[in-house]
């Protein structure tokens, strides 16, 4: 018989109730044991609904007490660096929310914990595994691209405020708007088609022109605030950038909750031989010369409907069992992806380019 693990999830809101507890119910060798959230009774509604035994309001209890294999942290921002932490030291394989951490030098704390207690920690970035991504990595191993220098990477809302007057919208907890929340996830689709190239310098810009006069919300989140007028608001929901690379490459990132502008989740990338346009679900469009004429090829539409989200719990409790190709989001990865997010918050606040 296969291991079983018995999984906890700390935070029992929007993500862990649609992704992780039915996530780690569908696997075989998978038990949810336990949910953790400071607001008990919500913990204890989604216990009954998915049939979860264990309740907590107090996650330190529940690792001493359940001793969990697997933890995921599903909880605001602010609290994924200390609750990581937690988790390893407890003895537990962590599945941690994006973003991971709130700064670099937290992130690399908690692959130095992770590493000290030999165990896995990975971060929720799974858009890397839907099928258009998946399509467009292929391409880049078999070579169409050739040598890629440029990317643009967009994920824009119309109005897509998440969670008003919630910690989304409090700086203190969330530590960020737009760039933190699908910044990361924009950042992270082109990294991973570029092969994570190391950033020199970073440029960026953050905006709230939105979210403070109560315009764009996404109607969504499980603290929201109705009516808003007196909310806090103290994150940006609009943020461009720009990254150089160490080999001479470069990224332009765009990323908005909210703003005058059609919804579009796409990625770009220009390479010597080729190029694509990669959209958030429908596919692939790419570019290249054939036969001396300008071509444009549609790739076929995937049959593949599992969620990116499953598949990465599924990539990641096979890592956590010995198997290497399972595609997670490594230390080295999360890693560029936090020290580039964290660098475009601070060229954003000094109002000039940073070199790292
Ligand atoms: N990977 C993805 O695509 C994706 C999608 C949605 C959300 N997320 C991330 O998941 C996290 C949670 O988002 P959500 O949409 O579920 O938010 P949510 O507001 O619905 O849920 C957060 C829950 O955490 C609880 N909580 C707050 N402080 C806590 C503490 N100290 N201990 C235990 N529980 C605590 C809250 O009571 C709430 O129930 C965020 O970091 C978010 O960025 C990731």
């Amino acid at each position: 018989m296969s291991t079983q693990y018995r999984v906890a999830v700390i935070g029992a809101g929007s993500i862990a109730k649609y992704s992780h507890v039915p996530g780690f119910q569908r696997l075989p060798n998978c038990e949810v044991v336990a949910l953790c959230d400071v607001n008990e009774a919500r913990a204890r509604e989604l216990a009954e609904e998915m049939k979860v035994p264990g309740v907590y309001s107090e996650a330190e209890r529940m690792l001493a007490e359940v001793r969990p294999e697997i933890v995921v942290i599903a909880t605001p921002n602010a609290f994924h660096g200390p609750m990581t932490i937690a988790a390893l030291r407890a003895g537990a394989h962590v599945l941690c929310e994006k973003p991971l951490a709130l700064t670099y030098a937290e992130a690399q704390e908690m692959f130095a914990v992770a590493a000290e207690h030999n165990r896995i920690l990975t971060v929720g970035t799974h858009l890397r595994l839907s099928a258009p991504m998946q399509a467009a990595k292929a391409q880049v191993d078999a070579g169409f691209f050739g040598k890629i220098y440029a990317a643009r990477t967009v994920w824009q809302r119309r109005n897509g405020i998440p969670g008003f007057g919630s910690w989304f919208t409090n700086h203190d907890l969330a530590g960020g708007g737009s760039l933190l929340d699908i910044g990361i996830h924009a950042l992270d689709r082109a990294l991973y088609l570029m092969g994570y190239p190391e950033p020199v310098t970073v440029s960026g810009a953050t905006f709230a022109e939105f979210g403070p006069r109560a315009m764009g919300l996404g109607g969504w989140g499980s603290d929201i605030q109705k009516p808003a007028p007196n909310a806090r608001y103290d994150v940006d929901d609009f943020a461009w950038a720009m990254v150089r690379f160490a080999n001479g490459a470069v990224l332009s990132l765009q990323v908005a909750w909210a703003s005058h502008s059609p919804e579009t989740l796409t990625t770009e990338l220009y390479g010597t031989d080729g190029g694509a346009q990669i959209s958030g679900w429908e596919g692939m469009e790419m570019f290249t010369m054939l036969n001396g004429q300008e071509v444009a090829i549609r790739n076929q539409p995937s049959n593949d409907r599992v969620s990116s989200y499953f598949k990465l719990i599924e990539n990641f409790v096979r890592r956590i069992g010995g198997d290497e190709s399972a595609d997670i989001p490594t230390p080295a990865q999360a890693l560029v992806d936090v020290r580039i997010i964290d660098a475009i918050m601070r060229s954003a606040a000094a109002g000039h380019e940073i070199a790292l």
